[in-house]
């Protein structure tokens, strides 16, 4: 009786829950249609007589019952559009025949569970992911029982296993479980050589390929569509008006932690759900520390100060970077080394065309910037090896912050990063009066017919425009919460 009642309820809790799915959420997500015609891009690239297998992404823990926002891998994503855990698709080159008739990919996704929905979320179920498009859609229970004979394909693809799943022992069909079955399925060894000699005659599956198929993803995300360019220049403006307000509202007794959250509260307020990576807030000698995410120092003071923030706007994340006087004004160090910096990235955007070599901006900016550091007595020569700037210029931007891609040449509707930066930490072999600064300048270009179109722009990059922009006034100066220590 008792179980009877609570089967009711929970009946009645997933209809109520149902009906009010879909009402007031964004509708701006990438379409069905998209999805599909991806599989199908896909697909025409995949080798003849293959199946290519995705995994959602993991569950990650945080902390004892607490798991960290749930995130659905790229790849899956780009192919799907499923933002749910524990699922795997398969994507054949051919039609496959069955005696319920032909198909050309399987879908395995969570049950819908009253119980789970209730303390976790809706869950679209097989009739919902049926609606986004897919014709054979199974619960993940189901695929310890699919009868695909995997030895028959000339290629089985997909991207090697990391050893971070955990094993849900509640769910028999979660994300270790269908990797479970998948391994035994294809006959997957890790390594033959580290095998121990007793399990040398295990049969070996030779028609695995754990590399081909990052090169394909690569190849189809590279290059954006119109689509994908709604939504990850809708990003990047975002990600600039953060850049924008911070100006106007920092002074010299902010916190990192405050600064971050004001980046924040504006992609909110402009509806991006979130950060595209760790936002990054340095002052002074921390914005010397490459992927500083601590953000913890109580007050800015006279520093500059290093901000590489990206909003992620459903799916899309943008990655920007301005690098601003706390107090409005560069000293003259800070701007000779900013000036510089600047120099280097407007030579490399310039360098943003069709058939250019991608490994060629950087090139650029790194010339530019030695020989500034040459004049301005911090290196001796341009050919000395430092360490005022360790990392690259260009990446692609998209559902990842890292965008996959070839690194070849520059193609229409890519998207990439230019983001040259000289970091002089405390301590550094030079005049002490360059200790300290850390300027990074990173915007997001557009390759175009046209030329490079700079989507990140409506944040000023000059120097003397950004001074001009902290000097405007701030809507958050009469922001003000009440004291907490105050009697
Ligand atoms: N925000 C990470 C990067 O600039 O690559
Ligand atoms: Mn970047
Ligand atoms: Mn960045």
């Amino acid at each position: 009786m008792y179980t009877k009642k609570i089967v009711i309820a929970l009946l009645l809790f997933t209809t109520t829950f149902s009906f009010s799915q879909g009402k007031d959420l964004p509708k701006d997500f990438l379409s069905n249609s998209f999805h599909k015609e991806r599989r199908a891009a896909l697909r025409a690239k995949m080798p003849k007589n293959s199946v290519a297998v995705f995994f959602a992404n993991a569950t990650r823990n945080r902390a004892n019952d607490v798991d960290y926002v749930y995130h659905q891998d790229p790849n899956f994503y780009y192919l799907t559009g499923y933002k749910e855990q524990n699922s795997v698709l398969l994507v054949f080159s051919e039609d496959q025949q069955s005696d319920k008739g032909s198909f050309n990919e399987l879908f395995y996704i969570q049950r819908r569970d009253a119980r789970a929905e209730m303390w976790n979320g809706y869950r679209l179920g097989v009739e919902g992911v049926k609606k986004m498009g897919f014709k054979d859609v199974f619960v993940g229970e189901e695929f310890a029982n699919i009868s695909i004979d995997f030895s028959k394909f000339d290629k089985i693809i997909f991207t090697d296993f990391k050893n971070d799943v955990r094993d849900d022992k509640r769910n028999k069909a979660d994300l270790y479980d269908l990797i479970k079955t998948f391994k035994t399925k294809i006959s997957y060894q890790t390594s033959t050589s580290k095998m121990p000699a007793s399990d040398k005659n295990i049969k070996v599956a030779t028609n695995i390929d754990v590399r081909m198929l990052s090169g394909i993803m690569a190849t189809l995300r590279e290059v954006k569509t119109k689509e994908e360019l709604v939504l990850l220049k809708k990003a990047v403006r975002i990600s600039a008006m953060g850049q924008v307000e911070i100006m106007k509202a920092m002074h010299p007794g902010m916190s990192e932690t405050e600064v971050q959250g004001i980046h924040e509260f504006v992609y909110k307020k402009y509806g991006a759900e979130y950060e595209g990576y760790p936002s990054i807030v340095g002052a002074g000698n921390n914005g010397c520390i490459l992927h500083y995410v601590e953000n913890n120092k109580l007050s800015l003071n006279n520093d500059l100060v290093l901000m590489d923030l990206g909003a992620e706007y459903r799916g899309y994340t943008a990655d920007v970077t301005r690098t601003i006087p706390a107090n409005g004004k560069f000293s003259k160090e800070q701007k000779l080394i900013y000036d510089l910096v600047y120099e280097a990235q407007e030579a490399g955007i310039a360098q943003y065309v069709i058939g250019g070599k991608i490994s060629t901006p950087g090139q650029t900016a790194r010339r530019i910037v030695n020989e500034g550091l040459v004049k301005l007595g911090i290196i001796k020569t341009v050919n000395d090896r430092h360490m005022y700037w360790a990392h690259g210029t260009s990446h692609h931007i998209g559902l990842d912050v890292h965008d996959p891609g070839n690194y070849k040449t520059f193609e229409e509707n890519m998207v990439l990063t230019m983001e040259p930066g000289i970091y002089i930490p405390d301590g550094s072999d030079c005049d002490p009066k360059w200790w300290g600064i850390g300027v990074r300048i990173e915007d997001d270009i557009l390759i175009t017919k046209n030329g490079p179109v700079n989507l990140s722009a409506d944040a000023p990059r000059k120097s003397d425009e950004i001074e001009k922009m902290m000097r405007k006034k701030s809507i958050f100066s009469h922001y003000t919460l009440p004291d907490l220590d105050k009697k």
